[in-house]
């Protein structure tokens, strides 16, 4: 351990929480990954990786502790009987190994279940539907139901002891948990002795809580979760309510952790909120409770950190997604590895594993997900097991990763970037949208990490060709010269070029993000690509006084921001910029000065009228020196990385980096007959696959 900056210490002190001790503040708060069930040693692995990155108590996603309550088909976890056992010791002894405290989340999803799979009626407060579109309701909860939901929930706490966790949950938060919605009026409109008063309405967390103290009887600390503001004003929880909650159940569990809103407003994307947004709804309210508090907000500054202890906010720094784009990040706070940090840039991409039932991944952290799988690990990599040297062009996302992890393997590496001064590609370019300024941390730590690399020569304003690549001696040559956004208008919907006319001024985002406006007033902007860049350019036109109309053939605007919950948001902050949002439309003829759209269900045509088309459609990588090298005999072996092979979101291009990196002198990579990474479900059932 090298000199503790002393200002940062109090983050390291030990906080008792009933009969265990944390070994620092750091708290990682329950998060599910896409994993769960499905892949128990996956989940198992990439908890183990941050508690040996110093956090001190590593918890699991919500883990539904009764078969009715399905949340199929997403992957979170089970403890539904001793068959999920050996998943839940997995990841305990992974998380024990390296000598942090493992926490279980125990849920009932009630109503947020639509147990497709079980196909029972979901037990919920009242007579309900479900949450989001399907087609079915949950029945109101009999004051037997209410007694089995207790039963299930001991049986949950007492399995999890076996399993080995130190800490268990009781989880009344994120609206997604039958205990806030009994707590809550926005959902509880029962007459009986659970609904009415907030002490009726309260009960059942009373009780659930007072069983799961008498059963573990001080063995391990009890942990309640909760939503501490709906953010629905007096038609749900909101201050008032909570104090005087506090004031009933205070001393109950061992710690609390408070979160506010639902999951979309607690895990807010960088693009709508600032590091500790939660502070004003959770300061004030550790005052009305003896007990440890835990709090999130996206923390990745020791200093923010330090202030919400010094100030009395929280006692225990809780993360999910800095801790995911991180797993060292404790332990390079106590060593002041200030410039190792990989911070969190709020994307979302992380939550958008789980919402897509894929293992989880991130932005800044292409390892994660990969730990067991593939072996990757985020501060460690095999060194080098030759003396090639190896030339990356491009210094966007996907050439700045390749080129650190080769630099951290050993390799000699050159870095070739045509731009004369800036690096980052992309993300240098993206990062000036409206919202999106965090992103830039994609650079900022690749730099930090190049800057050290004595290995890796960075070469400004050189624009490489085949004849250039050859006249060096590089064994090897990562090809990661990005993408063009397409001026033609294929994309999704439309997979041959569209009638443009000429005389209609057309511009894609690159020209937009290298600072060119539409010189007329009236723009259209076509997004058929979906994500983020549609809705982030309509923004920044109508923040530059362009009256901007948003056509796209999906029934929403940035339609595949559902997934990193950011969509409603979107849609509202366009809304309030005065951006027209025409849905479900695909785009016909662009005319000198208007352009023609027909609904993607009837075929009615619309016409709107236009100065200039912004097109968001699809990309094309910039093959142009792949296809070159490709056709030259001998040589260096060549391949195309990140947006220059497929173009896709910035932490695709990062894993992609990564991938190279790991593979380039694995001498089975070229192999592509088999699968590079396990698989455990086929592990379970060939002695052929079931090495570990
Ligand atoms: C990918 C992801 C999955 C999450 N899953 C859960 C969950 O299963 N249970 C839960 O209580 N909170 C869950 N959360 C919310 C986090 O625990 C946390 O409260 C929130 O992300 C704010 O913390 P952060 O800013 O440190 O990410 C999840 C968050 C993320 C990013
Ligand atoms: S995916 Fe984005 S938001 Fe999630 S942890 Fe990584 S950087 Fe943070």
């Amino acid at each position: 351990m090298t000199a503790r900056d002393t200002r940062y210490e109090v983050l390291f002190e030990p906080v008792r929480m009933g009969p265990v001790i944390a070994r620092n503040r750091f708290f990682q708060v329950p998060h599910c990954n896409g994993m769960g069930h499905l892949r128990p040693a996956a989940l198992a692995e990439m908890r183990g990786v941050k508690a040996e990155g110093g956090w001190a108590v590593v918890c699991t996603e919500e883990v539904a502790f009764h078969w009715s309550n399905d949340l199929a088909p997403f992957a979170e976890g089970k403890l539904l009987d001793d068959h999920d056992l050996p998943a839940h010791q997995l990841m305990v002894e992974r998380v024990h190994a390296h000598g942090a405290l493992a926490g279980c989340e125990l849920v009932h999803s009630g109503r947020t279940a639509a147990n497709l799979e079980v196909r029972e009626a979901p037990l919920g407060v009242a007579a309900l539907p479900v949450e989001g579109t399907h087609p079915v309701q949950a029945r109101a909860m009999s004051a037997r139901d209410i007694a089995d939901l207790r039963r299930w929930h001991r049986q949950g706490v007492e399995r999890a002891m076996r399993a080995g966790y130190d800490l268990v949950y009781v989880y009344a938060g994120h609206s997604l948990a039958t205990l806030q919605t009994f707590l809550s009026r926005r959902f509880n409109t029962r007459s009986d002795a659970y609904g009415g008063s907030l002490e009726n309405r309260a009960r059942l967390l009373r009780e659930v809580l007072e069983d799961t103290l008498e059963l573990t009887a001080g063995r391990v600390a009890v942990a309640c979760r909760i939503c501490v503001d709906e953010r629905v004003g007096l038609g749900g929880l909101e201050r008032g309510e909570i104090e005087e909650l506090l004031g009933m159940l205070g001393e109950l569990p061992d710690v609390w952790d408070f979160m506010v809103g639902d999951w979309d407003y607690d895990s807010l994307s960088s693009r709508f909120g600032e590091e500790g947004w939660q502070e004003p709804y959770v300061r004030g309210l550790k005052a009305l409770t003896s007990k440890p508090v835990v709090g999130v907000g996206r923390f990745t500054s020791a200093d923010t950190m330090v202030r919400m202890i010094r100030d009395g906010v929280l006692d225990l720094i809780g993360s999910a997604r800095p801790s995911i784009a991180d797993p060292f990040l404790p332990n390079k706070i106590r060593d002041g590895r200030w410039e190792d940090i990989r911070e969190c840039i709020g994307c979302n991409i992380c939550v958008a594993s789980d919402w897509t039932v894929s293992s989880l991944r991130c932005t800044q952290n292409p390892t994660v997900g990969e730990e067991w799988r593939r072996g990757w690990h985020p501060e460690r990599i095999r060194p080098k097991a030759s003396d090639a040297k190896v030339l990356v062009v491009g210094a966007g996302p996907a050439g700045l990763e390749a080129a650190v992890s080769l630099g951290q393997r050993g390799f000699e590496v050159v870095l070739a970037e045509a731009a004369p001064r800036e690096l980052g590609g992309r993300v240098a370019l993206e990062s000036r949208l409206p919202g999106l300024g965090a992103w830039i941390r994609v650079l900022d730590y690749r730099l930090a990490q190049l800057r050290r690399l004595r290995n890796v020569e960075i070469a400004r304003g050189s624009v490489v060709d085949a004849a250039e690549v050859l006249r060096y001696d590089f064994d090897h040559v990562a090809v990661a010269t990005g993408a063009h956004w397409r001026d033609d208008g294929v994309g999704r919907a439309a997979l041959h070029p569209l009638p443009i006319e000429p005389a209609l001024e057309v511009l894609t985002p690159d020209e937009l993000l290298r600072g060119r406006l539409p010189a007329g007033e009236r723009v259209v902007l076509y997004d058929d690509d979906h994500y983020y860049m549609g809705g982030a350019l309509a923004e920044l036109l109508a923040s530059a006084g362009k009256r901007v109309a948003l056509v796209t053939p999906e029934p929403l605007v940035s339609a595949w921001t559902v997934n990193t919950m950011e969509q409603r948001r979107i849609h509202a902050r366009l809304e309030a910029v005065g951006v027209t949002i025409t849905p479900s439309n695909v785009l016909t003829i662009a005319a000198a000065d208007h352009v023609r759209f027909a609904s993607v269900f009837s075929g009615r045509e619309t016409t709107v009228p236009a100065d200039a088309l912004v097109l968001v459609t699809a990309r094309l990588p910039a093959a142009d020196l792949m296809t070159e090298l490709e056709r030259t005999d001998g040589g260096p072996r060549v391949q195309a990385i990140g947006d220059a092979l497929a173009p896709g979101t910035i932490a695709q291009a990062v894993w992609d980096g990564h991938r190279y990196a790991e593979e380039v002198d694995d001498p089975a990579a070229p192999n592509r007959d088999l699968a590079p990474f396990r698989r455990e479900v086929v592990a379970l059932a060939s002695p052929l696959t079931a090495t570990g």
